[in-house]
């Protein structure tokens, strides 16, 4: 990868060893990827900051990286994290106290600490064609697809070395030839809710794995419905990619999308909706005792949504019900009185954390609901959660009643 004169001074340890080391990372990334040289970025955004991801390892470099003095050059937000800075969820003392170690360092060094999978609603909103350092699968594949904006799916350090610098390898999805679609998927189901998005998601993610998938037939779905697409397309597969046409910028038409490539067809009818549900779906006992929604974290829409079908309601005594958002939405919430509505049922919601990204298994959890994709893919293994997935109806049904009707 050609360096430029600036890039080969930070290379020599000119501005220290911080910016030497990220300047490393992106050289060495470059050189993997074949990337010719690389461009500037506007944000960059660092997941694999849980305590579970870092380790206390991972803590220690935090801190000496900071101390060291680094320091990002371009708006820099932090993802998801293990704990609730606003209060005490019971997690245990030194889990709370590694995690917050992790955060301070990474807010001394310039960040955000917002602590969110979706800064794109508290804030850094990239616009259309612009190159951004983003690590975070679900943040990722919202940026390149519905944003329009040119992102590889990164790792947390070579987010973090990106935002120290303020430039990326040029390779990827930030060139134009990588961002056509490979496969095309029919739609003719009828997707009513995120959960199904989600489901159709988890359904399609298994069969192309890295490919850029292209949906013909998706109508008129909300923000939402596409922010659970994409985070289902980047766990059950690891696309950072996809087109819906007439929706999504670059794909005005199915001739668009595929830009001249040749293409197979797959159809999706209500049978793969419920295929993928399935899918989702682990658990076998019905009693539910742990509840978890918002994963990617809320909007504002979302927890009136859920606040609205909470009203009047309460928690069954047998479980506990996260909701999952960040300190700016939750603000909006609180502000709106659906924080309130919300806790008067005896549900909790969460700031800065999420399920995946903590151990509510610490606090003797067996079985989940959820109607989150993503984190139906990843508690079993990760959080030893059993797990049903559905709408966020039958999920505030499920935490009221304690079981799921399946
Ligand atoms: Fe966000 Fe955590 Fe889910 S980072 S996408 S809430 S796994």
């Amino acid at each position: 990868m050609k360096l430029t004169d600036e890039e080969k001074r930070i290379l020599d340890g000119e501005r220290g060893e911080p910016m030497q080391k990220a300047m490393e990372m992106l050289a060495t990334l470059g050189e993997i990827y074949g990337a010719e040289k690389t461009v500037p970025i506007n944000s960059a955004h660092v997941a694999g900051l849980s305590l579970k991801s870092h380790g206390l390892a991972g803590a220690d470099w935090a801190e000496d990286m900071a101390k060291a003095g680094a320091r990002v050059c371009v708006p820099t937000t932090m993802n998801v994290i293990g704990v609730d800075r606003s209060r005490d969820l019971g997690l245990p003392k030194d889990w709370c106290h590694n995690q917050m170690r992790i955060e301070d360092a990474y807010e001394c060094m310039g960040c955000f600490g917002t602590s969110s999978c979706v800064p794109y609603y508290t804030g850094v909103l990239p616009r259309f064609g612009e190159s951004i350092a983003w690590s975070e699968s679900s943040a990722v594949v919202f940026t390149n697809s519905v944003l329009g904006a040119r992102d590889n799916r990164e790792g947390g350090p070579s987010a973090l070395a990106a935002g120290l610098i303020g430039r990326t390898p040029l390779y990827g999805f930030h060139l134009d030839e990588n961002r056509r679609g490979d496969i095309l998927f029919k739609v003719t189901a009828k997707l009513e809710d995120t959960a199904d998005y989600g489901a159709l998601g988890a359904y399609v993610g298994k069969i192309v794995g890295t490919k850029v998938p292209v949906f013909d037939g998706i109508l008129n779905p909300c923000i939402e419905d596409l922010v659970y697409l994409g985070a289902a397309l980047a766990s059950s597969g690891s696309v950072a990619m996809f087109h819906a046409v007439g929706v999504t910028p670059e794909a005005p038409t199915v001739a668009a999308a595929f830009g001249g490539k040749k293409y197979d067809t797959v159809l999706i009818t209500d049978k793969e909706i419920a295929a993928g549900k399935r899918q989702l779906t682990s658990a076998a006992d019905p009693k539910v005792d742990y509840v978890a929604i918002g994963c990617p974290h809320f909007t504002l829409r979302q927890i009136r949504d859920v606040a609205m079908l909470l009203r009047g309601k309460k928690v069954h005594k047998d479980v506990t019900f996260w909701i999952h958002t960040n300190v700016a939405i939750k603000g909006l919430a609180t502000q709106l009185g659906y924080r309130k509505i919300i806790e008067d049922a005896g549900a909790v919601l969460t700031q800065d954390l999420c399920t995946v990204l903590s151990i509510p298994e610490a606090l003797g959890f067996k079985t989940l609901a959820t109607s989150s994709p993503k984190m139906a893919f990843y508690a079993p293994g990760g959080n030893n959660l059993m797990t049903w997935y559905g709408s966020d109806k039958q999920c505030v049904d499920a935490a009221v009643r304690g079981y799921w009707d399946n």
